[in-house]
């Protein structure tokens, strides 16, 4: 009996071998510094203190020192999917590793998943969400700003080496393209990475198959709060679940091992819940909540003072730090992507 041999995965050619013209390299220096330069043939790699030709990589192997014109060495490797959305051009902040990895295994995103993303920003979660759905499944993604999205693809191409089979970017906001796109019933995962994501737990929940999960990723707990509350009275949800992970990195010299004295304090909150079939009611809680838990005042609780959610959600509001547009044009030009008509 003979087996045919799959088809080699997109992306997994650029990722081994000798090293190639277009291939992205992360030099370290002595000091453990990182340096990413994209390889040309007779391309150089610039400091101060002397410079390094592309061609004494092109066609070697990864993991080799080289040394530049003042004899400094550096370690020449391909960048990991970890490393490289951390120095990936960027508009929107980026979902950290740590965070993707919790992402692809609670949410349970599986090879031929049909998956719906929103919002992309820089694509940094698009590429762990299309490597664990891998050619045959499917990732929609869809994003409001036109140039998020065109960095967010310019990344994309650019570490799979070309456009991904499995992937399909939209431009618009969720509720309005989601049913536009998607049968309802028919997606298995929703991953959403937004603002105001309980604006779309109506849009998400038609999509959504019996049994299909929604994760959430925001960054403060107000928002945390409120898309919760939000779920438990839309009532097609399961109850939601929410936890954060924290990554503390050691230091190991000899004797002295222990944790590094800096690590990453807070990234954002993860929530998960899952599509309740048609017609189902939530299981009663079975515990009270706390008394207290629903506040009542005669003000309201707080940032209930008749603002509009438009008032009240703003990036400002939720400490997100603006790109500027000077910003943002030059991460369009790194990725390659064109200017946007006028
Ligand atoms: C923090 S960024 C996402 C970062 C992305 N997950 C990454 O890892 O690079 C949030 C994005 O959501 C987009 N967004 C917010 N609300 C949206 C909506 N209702 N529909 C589509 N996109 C939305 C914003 O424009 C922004 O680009």
């Amino acid at each position: 009996m003979t087996h045919e041999q799959p088809p080699t995965p997109t992306g997994a050619p650029q990722r081994r071998g000798p090293f190639r013209e277009g291939d992205r390299v992360q030099l370290t220096d002595p000091r453990g510094r990182l340096h990413t330069v994209t390889l040309q043939v007779g391309g150089e790699f610039h400091t101060h203190r002397g410079f390094l030709r592309h061609d004494e990589l092109i066609g070697g192997p990864e993991g080799v020192v080289v040394r530049n014109t003042s004899g400094i060495e550096y370690l020449a490797l391909r960048p990991l999917l970890a490393d490289h959305v951390l120095s990936m051009p960027r508009g929107a902040a980026v979902v950290y590793p740590k965070d993707a990895g919790q992402i692809v295994t609670m949410g349970d995103i599986y090879p031929g998943a049909r998956v719906v993303e929103a919002g992309v920003g820089s694509g940094a979660l698009t590429l762990s969400l299309l490597r664990a759905v891998g050619d045959n499944g499917s990732l929609h993604s869809i994003e409001r700003r036109e140039d998020f999205a065109a960095i967010a693809r310019g990344n994309v191409e650019g570490f799979f080496g070309g456009p991904h089979p499995a992937w399909e970017l939209s431009l618009g906001d969720l509720s309005d393209v989601l049913p536009t796109v998607a049968e309802p019933g028919s997606v298995d995962r929703v991953v959403l990475d937004m603002l105001a994501p309980w604006e779309n737990l109506a849009a998400v929940a038609d999509a959504l198959a019996p049994g299909g999960v929604l994760l959430a990723y925001v960054a403060t707990t107000t928002q945390l709060s409120r898309l919760a509350e939000d779920i438990r009275t839309d009532g097609r949800y399961t109850e939601p679940e929410a936890w954060e992970s924290m990554v503390r990195g050691w230091h190991l010299e000899g004797l002295a091992v222990r944790p590094q004295h800096r690590m990453i304090g807070h990234t954002g909150f993860l929530l998960t819940t899952r599509r309740l079939a048609d017609g189902v009611e939530a299981p009663q809680r079975r515990r009270r909540p706390a008394k207290g838990a629903y506040p009542v005042t005669e003000e309201g609780a707080p940032g209930t003072g008749g603002e509009s959610d438009a008032e009240l959600w703003t990036p400002e509001a939720m400490g997100e730090r603006l790109v500027s547009d000077k910003k943002l044009r030059r991460a369009r030009r790194d990725v390659g992507q064109p200017r946007p008509q006028v």
